[in-house]
């Protein structure tokens, strides 16, 4: 596909609008002290409860053991462009980070399938807050899902601590909407 600079102009000014297809119910009612990637919410239970009227949408999805849900950071202060991330005491450019003060915050996690039930799926490895809306559930597929030679910018050698920090709250409301 060729894109043009006219299509390019247009879509930076461009709104776009989702509705929520559902809702994650998690056990984290506040950001501080809660766990900054699955990597760190091993065995954290929580479920997304889909709008009714998408149910049929989760036909066959129990056949997955995993899944990319993509969702709206809800309760974040508001865009930076550079920030101290939870992994380093430097700051970094917010598209080199997984920050959720991002400038449309949306967050995006791999998440154990436990089961579904009717329009509930349950999960593990949440590590988002209560009440976060989703905008997308996508099977996680390994051959797709992967990369040759992967390089991992600043977070090389730091990543790994994703499961044992938590988070505070530098990036989200006190009192989430
Ligand atoms: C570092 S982000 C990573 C999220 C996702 N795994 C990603 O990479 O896009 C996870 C942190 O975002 C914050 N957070 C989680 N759910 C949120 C929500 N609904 N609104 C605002 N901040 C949220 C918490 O501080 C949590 O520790």
């Amino acid at each position: 596909m060729v894109i043009t600079e006219l299509e390019i102009f247009e879509g930076v000014g461009m709104t776009v609008t989702f509705e929520p297809i559902g809702t994650l119910f998690t056990p984290f009612s506040a950001a501080e002290g809660m766990p900054i990637q699955p990597s760190g919410a091993r065995g954290v239970e929580g479920k997304i409860v889909l709008n009714e009227e998408l149910q049929d949408g989760l036909m066959d999805l129990e056949g997955f053991s995993h899944v990319w849900v993509i969702y709206h950071l809800h309760g974040v202060i508001g865009g930076k462009l550079k920030v101290t991330p939870f992994l380093d005491s430097k700051p970094h450019g917010i598209f080199a980070t997984r920050s959720p003060a991002r400038p449309n915050p949306i967050g995006l996690s791999l998440f154990r399938v436990l089961g579904v039930s009717g329009r509930e799926v349950h999960l593990s490895d949440v590590d988002v807050l209560d009440g976060t809306p989703v905008l997308d559930i996508k099977p996680f597929v390994a051959d797709f899902d992967t990369a040759d030679n992967a390089r991992f910018g600043w977070f090389e050698g730091k990543s790994h601590a994703a499961s044992s920090v938590v988070s505070d709250n530098r990036f989200v409301e006190r009192r989430i909407p």
